[in-house]
């Protein structure tokens, strides 16, 4: 068995357990999922390091104090996104990951539409959605989907973000503990090229991608660059 579980109900003659272990046998995948404080954590080869997940009521209460004090619309991803003053837009979200962004977007008010397609990180967001209460969450929608199946099944909102595991040469820094077990299991998105041109095919109102920043655009040069310590947006407009 390549999937180890320690505790929950995720056990060997469930479905769901099955369905996983295939994929990690699939992909020589050996995650542990660990039951703890109501939701599944992810854990890295080295059992005794803590596991990863979400904590999906603390971040949104985390971010609700922040913005008691900080103004919305000044911030970098919600500028990128086109929040402004009475304008909250609706945002597919293609790249759930742990959620940090999504979580983000419900903050500023958003609705938020988020996929994820690997089967490990899905579990993790399910598991710590229906662990998670905030009134926030009224306003997100999960699919455990590819953006390719969900883009040619579903209409798309007027904003689109994207956020792959694209890496190039430029990306130097040392990913913190998330990202490198995160990465373990995901690797790189081979396909970024392929989702980017889709969705540009599709000319949604506003794409917007989150790359290192001082790494290469994805595609096309984008009219707009928000740019952070280390992380830059760009931001492209429907022609
Ligand atoms: C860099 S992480 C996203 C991190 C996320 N923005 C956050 O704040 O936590 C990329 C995630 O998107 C997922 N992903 C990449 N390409 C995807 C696609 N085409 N469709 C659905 N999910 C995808 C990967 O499996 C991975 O979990």
């Amino acid at each position: 068995m390549n999937l180890k579980v320690i505790g929950g109900s995720l056990t060997a003659d469930t479905s769901e357990f099955q369905q996983l272990n295939k994929y990690c046998n699939s992909q020589d995948l050996h995650p542990t999922l660990e039951w703890k404080n109501g939701q599944y954590w992810l854990h890295s080869d080295d059992l005794k390091e803590k596991p990863i997940g979400i904590s999906v009521d603390q971040e949104l209460e985390r971010h609700e104090e922040f913005f008691k004090r900080a103004s919305i619309v000044k911030e970098l991803l919600a500028r990128a996104v086109g929040v402004k003053s009475g304008i909250r837009p609706k945002i597919l979200d293609l790249t759930g990951g742990l959620l940090g962004d999504t979580l983000l977007f419900l903050s500023f008010g958003c609705e938020v539409i988020t996929l994820e397609r690997h089967p490990i990180i899905s579990f993790l967001i399910k598991s710590s959605l229906a662990n998670a209460h905030h009134s926030a969450l009224r306003r997100l929608t999960f699919f455990p989907l590819d953006a390719a199946t969900f883009l040619t099944e579903h209409p798309a909102p007027d904003v689109i973000f994207f956020d792959p595991m694209f890496e190039d040469a430029n990306e130097k820094a040392l990913p913190k503990k998330e990202m490198r077990i995160f990465r373990s299991f995901i690797r790189h998105d081979q396909d970024a090229l392929s989702v980017f041109t889709l969705v540009q095919s599709l000319n949604p109102k506003r794409f917007v991608v989150k790359r290192p920043r001082l790494s290469v655009e994805l595609g096309l040069r984008p009219q707009i660059k928000i740019e952070g310590k280390a992380t830059r947006y760009d931001v492209y407009f429907s022609s």
